[in-house]
């Protein structure tokens, strides 16, 4: 994306913001709350417009690319993700429905269960009745279900101990190999998503103030970056 901002109601939410991701990558945005991560998220896959600059995927401009399809290939997963008061099945299957396409194959499904190790006796029970950590692999299940080639993933970790929040990247990590997809996670577990990520940024205020190998996660640069980490010790 290059030279992309955004405001708000007059109050500027994102500014010049730069970034160029590869595929393949495990990419870490890491900043304070109302930075602007899950701002910038939104953009990347159409949810939301943004002012000026522009992004592009696979080359082309997301302005003038198939916003649906561009959905499908660039999942979210969102901070807090959406159960319905449904099984866990229904709760797979639900954006399909959505989407119209009725078809879920059976085959996929059990796959992208035991991908994300979701027992599959669960399908049957009132998503609601699932621990944090199994509602977090639901929501991640439902989004792979559209095959993406990005997963864009907003603080997956927010509501878990470390342990399951580990459990959780690893996953995700090995999903990375599996089926090739990009991964793009918002996150202020510093030490946590360094383990992960093969790459990083930190938004503060709106503004990309570093990017660079992971170690700047834990090392960074510069002093607003620092001041962050501090605060968040
Ligand atoms: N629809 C909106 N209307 C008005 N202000 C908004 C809107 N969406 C976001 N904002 C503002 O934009 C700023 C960035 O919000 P955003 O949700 O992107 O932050 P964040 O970095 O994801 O924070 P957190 O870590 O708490 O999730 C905040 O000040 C927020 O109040
Ligand atoms: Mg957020």
């Amino acid at each position: 994306m290059t030279n992309v901002a955004k405001s708000i109601g007059g109050k500027q939410i994102l500014c010049n913001i730069n970034l160029e991701i590869f595929p393949g990558e495990f990419f870490c945005i890491a900043g304070p709350s109302g930075s602007g991560k899950t701002s910038l998220l939104r953009l990347l896959n159409g949810l939301e417009s943004f002012d000026i600059g522009d992004i592009y995927y696979k080359g082309q401009s997301i302005q003038n690319s198939d916003i649906q399809k561009l959905r499908e290939e660039v999942g979210m997963v969102f901070q807090n993700p959406a159960i319905f008061a449904e099984t866990v099945k229904e709760n797979l299957i639900i954006r399909k429905q959505w989407d119209k396409l009725f078809f879920v194959d059976e085959n996929d499904l059990f796959e992208i269960l035991e991908m994300v190790e979701l027992p599959q006796h669960l399908l049957a029970l009132d998503a609601r009745s699932l621990s944090g950590g199994e509602k977090q692999r639901l929501a991640l299940a439902r989004t792979l279900l559209n095959k993406p080639s990005v997963l864009l993933l907003d603080e997956p970790t927010a509501n878990l101990d470390p342990r399951l929040g580990d459990q959780i990247l690893n996953t995700i990590n090995q999903l990375r190999h599996q089926m090739n997809v990009t991964i793009i996670m918002v996150s202020h577990h510093i030490h946590q998503a360094s383990k992960y990520a093969t790459k990083a940024a930190f938004l503060i205020e709106g503004t990309i103030t570093e990017t660079g190998p992971i170690s700047i996660l834990t090392n960074p640069v510069t002093e607003a970056a620092n001041l962050f980490l501090k605060e968040e010790d």
